[in-house]
């Protein structure tokens, strides 16, 4: 099939945005705004396009490993006044999130452009890398990654552009290579510039910049690329890291049973591996509570699979795996949320995967009850059957396929 990388980015920095809404309270737009300061720097070097195509990819992913991150370090305090900066201060992100990229298919296959992204030139950034030793594209994104930390967008006051300027000349040959805040000069010497970083302009201005590209994969290598979604959701709770493998294992089961091809089968799984993607927007207090939810935080997290169709829908080929991904809680009856879709708009794989998640939920532990043996489960299934919830065939074939195992 053939891919579009940039929608698949941009499918990715909203679900980065998703972890900043939960620990900054806001959508920062922050991958965005650091890849658009990355390609205009790119111009000014002269990269070729595979080179600002990979630069644009590094840039949008930066900081995919702050979810692990902050969640082993704790929340800093000072956030939101401090925004993204407090974020990123710890090396362990930069670790994790070049290790989350491994699969990911870069055109000149560069490594450590994640791990060295806060690297400072006169070597004394996370691992005292000096010079020409840190490679260009992690210097710019460096140099664009500490600009969005400085900037705020939600102001058009031009004192804040005078302010960065200083604080990038006032680090000439300390922090930055002497070449690079030269070339920054250049790039933000224009209005356009800064007000192409405004939160209404961004998308736009990265589009009309951003090298497209587009690669013909098979559905397996798509799978090892999504594990990049699954491994940032599988950071943000172990609850919903566990759940998702038991439901992707129990999803191959039936994807057996029912004699999909490989493909399908694939699809199916990829489906189930980012069904919850929409949970990395919840508090993850409400998400690891370990008493039954209240009205209000079961209020939240309803919202979870909006935000995991918000996602997959910027992703061109990806209109069965959303389907099949965010529509796990909409009910035949049409009391599902959170669209409230009707059983003729409900396909065989979206119930299917309704039928598994609820199997799943039930059988399991939760923080505040043990899992359901089989046939406890099977009963509460049975009964959003007679109230025509949950399709009743498909929970015949579960009923058949887990009783034996
Ligand atoms: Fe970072
Ligand atoms: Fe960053
Ligand atoms: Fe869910
Ligand atoms: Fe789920």
């Amino acid at each position: 099939m053939k891919f579009n990388l940039n929608n698949f980015l941009s499918g990715v920095s909203l679900a980065l945005d998703f972890v900043e809404i939960d620990f900054l309270g806001a959508t920062s737009n922050h991958a965005r705004r650091v890849a658009y300061i990355s390609q205009r720097l790119a111009e000014q070097f002269g990269l070729n396009e595979d080179e600002q195509f990979d630069l644009f990819s590094y840039a949008m992913l930066h900081d995919n490993g702050l979810c692990e991150d902050v969640l082993q370090t704790g929340i800093p305090d000072q956030v939101p006044e401090d925004r993204h900066a407090q974020l990123e201060r710890y090396t362990l992100h930069c670790d994790i999130g070049e290790k989350n990229v491994a699969a990911y298919p870069f055109l000149t296959g560069q490594r450590n452009i994640i791990r060295y992204h806060h690297e400072k030139f006169d070597g004394s950034g996370f691992f005292g890398l000096t010079g020409t030793e840190i490679p260009q594209m992690a210097q710019i994104i460096a140099l664009a990654d500490t600009v969005d930390n400085l900037f705020h967008f939600e102001t058009r006051d031009p004192e804040n552009r005078v302010i960065i300027t200083d604080y990038i000349v006032n680090n000439r040959g300390k922090a930055f290579a002497p070449a690079l805040v030269d070339a920054f000069l250049g790039v933000s010497s224009h209005t356009s510039f800064w007000l192409d970083m405004q939160e209404p302009f961004i998308d736009h201005a990265l589009a009309r910049k951003a090298v497209v590209r587009e690669i013909e994969i098979s559905t397996e290598e798509l799978f090892e690329i999504t594990r990049i979604f699954a491994r940032i959701i599988d950071s943000k709770s172990k609850f919903t890291c566990r759940h998702t493998s038991g439901l992707m294992e129990k999803a191959e089961i039936m994807a057996d049973h029912y004699k999909f091809d490989r493909e399908w089968k694939t699809q199916l799984l990829i489906a189930a591996s980012l069904h919850d993607l929409g949970k990395l927007a919840i508090p993850t207090a409400i998400l690891n509570k370990d008493s039954e939810l209240t009205e209000k935080e079961f209020a939240v997290i309803k919202e979870h699979t909006y935000y995991t169709r918000a996602a997959l829908s910027r992703i061109d080929g990806f209109e069965n795996i959303c389907n099949w991904a965010a529509n796990h809680h909409e009910k035949l009856d049409v009391t599902g949320y959170p669209y409230g879709i009707s059983a003729h708009e409900l396909g065989f794989e979206e119930r299917l995967m309704s039928c598994l998640d609820m199997y799943q939920a039930l059988t399991e532990d939760r923080p505040y009850r043990p899992g359901m043996d089989h046939e406890s489960a099977m009963e509460i299934m049975r009964k959003n059957v007679r109230s025509s919830k949950i399709d009743e065939m498909i929970v015949r074939d579960i009923d058949r396929v887990f009783k034996k195992t």
